[in-house]
């Protein structure tokens, strides 16, 4: 469900270029719509950029990462989400390892679960690749819930397009 909600509402935004997103947990690269077992989510995935273009003429100076998982529909149009790992001042223009600067740290499905207390068995969340204008100093957040993604990421220095989403599911419990 919550997969198919973050493909209606983002598809809205997403930009077309060739940069694109490699996450990994350990040696797992996370595939779009892919399953994985809660325990292989417990340390922060790595993060790389496999490339970059000129989107469009948005020239960022850099990207951020952003991990969330969606919550409620608000209205009609509005899903809010949880923010679980945001990785600011990815330089644009670079390859591979993600160079960034972790402005709020990782919260693994696993903690988020049990802090959001899902009841559903399995559980979805993304990875957001989205430009970010100027370097992003923080503090930022002091809650990890948006009523509105797009417009809390505009706040703190990104626009509000989504290159690129990576959604994957997990259980809810170890078992
Ligand atoms: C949760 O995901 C697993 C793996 O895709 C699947 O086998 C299982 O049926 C799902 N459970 C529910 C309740 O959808
Ligand atoms: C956004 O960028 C401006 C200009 O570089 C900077 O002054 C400001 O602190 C940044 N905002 C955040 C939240 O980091």
């Amino acid at each position: 469900m919550a997969v198919f909600l973050s493909a209606v509402v983002l598809s809205l935004c997403l930009l077309s270029s060739h940069a694109s997103l490699l996450i990994k947990y350990g040696s797992t690269t996370v595939k779009e719509n892919s399953f994985l077992p809660l325990h292989m989510t417990d340390r922060a995935p790595t993060i790389d950029i496999q490339g970059y273009d000129d989107l469009r003429g948005l020239h960022p100076s850099y990207f951020s990462v952003v991990m969330f998982t969606w919550l409620d529909m608000i209205g009609f149009q509005f899903y809010e989400s949880y923010i679980t790992y945001w990785v600011a001042n990815i330089p644009a223009g670079s390859f591979g390892p993600g160079k960034g600067k972790v402005v709020l740290p990782y919260m693994s499905p696993l903690a988020t679960n049990k802090f959001l207390q899902f009841s559903a068995q399995n559980n979805s969340y993304s990875f957001a690749l989205v430009p970010q204008g100027s370097n992003l100093v923080g503090p930022i957040l002091d809650n990890r819930r948006s009523p509105a993604l797009a417009k809390t990421l505009q706040h703190y220095n990104c626009t509000g397009d989504f290159i690129e989403i990576i959604d994957f599911t997990t259980s809810t419990s170890q078992s």
